[in-house]
């Protein structure tokens, strides 16, 4: 049997990572990320499709494609996160567990952060743990897929 696939999405900007205000992101690379990612999917019995786009659009129809792809996925949408009414839309159509990702505790910075759209429509939330939330959200991908079984 084929590994079950979890899309793994990042939203704009996230592919400056490694030079982009790293006394918040940190200085590891969307590279590293996507490197890290895939070890943890591959320990896990998982595979991963680790993409990033800027454009709000490509993220909305990702997600689309994720129902009829995937086992599971997670988002780190970014600003849209704060923004994007029809990126909640879209995760709110999907029926396979969706996990949302920052990097940063987004509770402690500015207050348009505090709140997500996408939260509304994600079935967890992780955040402020840097890279590890990425490693963090597969691992709990894979139990929640286990008990579905
Ligand atoms: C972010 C937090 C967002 O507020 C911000 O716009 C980002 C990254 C994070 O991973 O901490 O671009 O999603």
């Amino acid at each position: 049997m084929s590994a079950p696939l979890i899309l793994v999405l990042n939203g704009p900007n996230l592919n400056l990572l490694g030079t982009r205000e790293p006394e918040i992101y940190g200085t590891g690379t969307l590279d590293g990320l996507e490197t890290l990612c895939a070890e943890t999917a591959e320990g896990l019995g998982l595979a991963i499709d680790f993409r990033q786009s800027n454009i709000e659009g490509e993220l909305i129809s990702w997600v689309h494609e994720a129902q009829n792809r995937a086992a599971g996925l997670i988002i780190n949408p970014a600003a849209y996160s704060h923004t994007s009414i029809a990126l909640m839309d879209a995760i709110q159509a999907l029926d396979i567990p969706v996990l949302e990702v920052h990097l940063s505790n987004i509770h402690k910075r500015e207050a348009f952060r505090h709140h997500s759209y996408v939260s509304l429509a994600a079935d967890g939330v992780i955040c402020g743990l840097g890279f590890a939330g990425y490693r963090l959200a597969l691992i709990a991908l894979s139990d929640i897929l286990e008990e579905d079984q």
